[in-house]
């Protein structure tokens, strides 16, 4: 006859392998598909995703549209959206520019101004032309410009940050 605390305990072991080697592909399979994805799937071609903000019928010649639109901050386990804004341009000639909200001296958000038809920086007075050209103010280059593209009258960009308070345009 089978000794039946002998039975039990090892029943109890093979619950304890079964359930701490499901913990274990659990927790393998958590940590190692971010690993597998940022090994396997090859990113955007110039590394920034392409966002859409939105439609740009609204968008009248010379008066700058502030868009808002969200992009998704990736890091290894999360994917989070981020809300963000461009200055949409559409000029004379019907082409559209997109600038970066983020004032290129020191990084504060600049605003349109109706009443001066200028770009205007609330921080340190830069002043900015319609078409991005520093007018007055510490700001060391233009209104940084983004990469877009209009598809079926809607608006994309690739998202991308500059350094602040330098001359030379540089992704961050
Ligand atoms: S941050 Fe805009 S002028 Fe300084």
């Amino acid at each position: 006859m089978p000794d039946p605390d002998l039975d039990f305990a090892s029943r109890r072991r093979a619950f304890l392998r079964t359930t701490v080697g499901a913990l274990s592909a659990a927790a393998a399979a958590t940590l190692g598909l971010p690993i597998v994805r940022a090994l396997f799937v090859a990113p955007p071609a110039s590394g920034v995703a392409w966002s859409r903000v939105g439609p740009v019928d609204a968008l009248g010649a010379g008066s700058p549209l502030e868009m808002k639109f969200e992009t998704l901050g990736e890091d290894a386990f999360l994917r989070t959206p981020e809300l963000r804004s461009v200055w949409a341009v559409r000029s004379g000639a019907g082409n559209i520019e997109v600038y970066s909200p983020v004032c290129p001296h020191l990084g504060c958000h600049y605003l349109w101004n109706p009443g001066s038809g200028r770009f205007e920086c609330p921080c340190h007075a830069s002043v900015f032309a319609l078409d991005g050209r520093v007018l007055s103010g510490p700001a060391p280059r233009p209104l940084d410009t983004l990469e877009h593209r209009v598809d079926a009258g809607v608006l994309y960009v690739r998202w991308t940050q500059f350094r602040a308070g330098v001359a030379r345009k540089t992704a961050v």
